[in-house]
């Protein structure tokens, strides 16, 4: 019988060779996660995009830079925190996660929370919500919310995706300049 991999290279690793789903097949490279593996503050994406494909690194392209333009403004830098996503793996074009690509893949998001185990955790857009809060409830009701989550240990604020600020309305951008207040304040609170 195969070990069990437990520690975050073993995950990695066994990430990085993965061949659960069908994803596998046209990636060019995993995306696993990428910041400080003890950080407080952790946030969980949707899925990688053509940039963080090539590149095999979370929230490079557009969205990436609003992310960055976001935790400036509550004093943190990318390395201050830790980026996931709930699918290693570039859907082609874009599309939504499938069901069973979100069952193959939420193990290795489960093992990075266990093993980083922030005290916030910041959900981006709908699936990352959905996938750690058990809800039918869509973001923009969920957003800016103090969830406890006694299986995380940690606090979880729902967001909406930055992907959604850049192509919506300006208030988007509003209210999540608003939700990362809360993360601070959370942070903050906890020190
Ligand atoms: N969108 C995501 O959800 N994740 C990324 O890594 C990039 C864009």
């Amino acid at each position: 019988m195969e070990a069990i991999p437990q520690t975050y290279a073993e995950v990695r690793d066994a990430a990085l060779a993965c061949t659960m789903c069908r994803l596998s097949e046209t990636r060019n490279n995993v995306v696993f996660g990428a910041g400080d593996p003890n950080a407080r503050l952790m946030f969980v994406g949707e899925a990688p995009g053509k940039n963080e494909d090539l590149q095999g690194v979370p929230f490079v392209g557009a969205a990436g830079r609003l992310l960055d333009e976001l935790l400036a403004g509550i004093g943190l830098a990318r390395d201050d925190v830790y980026i996931a996503n709930v699918l290693k793996c570039r859907p082609p074009g874009n599309r939504d996660p499938k069901p069973d690509e979100i069952d193959s893949c939420k193990g290795y998001l489960r093992s990075q929370i266990r093993m980083i185990s922030p005290e916030v955790v910041v959900t981006l857009g709908n699936f990352a919500t959905k996938l750690l809060v058990p809800t039918e409830i869509g973001i923009t009701r969920m957003r800016g919310q103090r969830i406890t989550s006694w299986w995380l240990g940690a606090t979880l604020v729902p967001t909406f995706h930055p992907a959604a600020a850049l192509r919506g309305r300006p208030s988007v951008r509003q209210d999540m300049e608003q939700d990362f207040t809360i993360v601070k304040e959370l942070l903050d609170a906890g020190r």
